[in-house]
């Protein structure tokens, strides 16, 4: 597979995990729930074997900002789980979901560490 396949992959997961993740906090409906767990978590996982083959395709080591962009991956991945069972806290993972989406993106730009 090209880099352009795992770049594609990446983004596009990405799309369906956040846009999935916002239906979840708009409206955490239990006749939902499974659809956007099964979407989410497809989703989620892709992002995870796309990042990593990226990784690999462009020779990256094990670096800081990739560890990080783990930590707020599996942050974000759980999110959509929680507004399920606390609809009170939606407001917040709204918010977290963007900064901490926010600073994955400025990391892998910047790679700062
Ligand atoms: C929610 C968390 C994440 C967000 C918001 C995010 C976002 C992005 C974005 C916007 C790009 C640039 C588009 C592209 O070049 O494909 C990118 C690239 C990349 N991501 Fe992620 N990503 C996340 C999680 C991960 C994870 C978990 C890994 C590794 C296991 C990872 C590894 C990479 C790599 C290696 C690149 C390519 C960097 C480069 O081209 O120099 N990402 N990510």
């Amino acid at each position: 597979m090209s880099p352009v396949f795992y770049h594609v992959l990446h983004v596009i997961s990405l799309l369906v995990l956040t846009g999935y993740t916002f239906f979840a906090f708009a409206g955490p409906a239990p006749a939902t729930k499974k659809k956007v767990m099964m979407i989410t978590g497809i989703a989620s996982l892709l992002m995870l074997v796309s990042g990593v083959g990226l990784m690999h395709k462009l020779a990256y080591q094990w670096q800081g900002w990739v560890i990080v962009k783990i930590v707020i991956w599996l942050a974000i991945s759980a999110f959509a789980g929680i507004a399920y069972r606390r609809p009170g806290a939606r407001g917040v993972l709204s918010a977290l979901t963007v900064l901490l989406a926010g600073v994955a993106v400025y990391l892998v730009y910047a790679k700062p560490f």
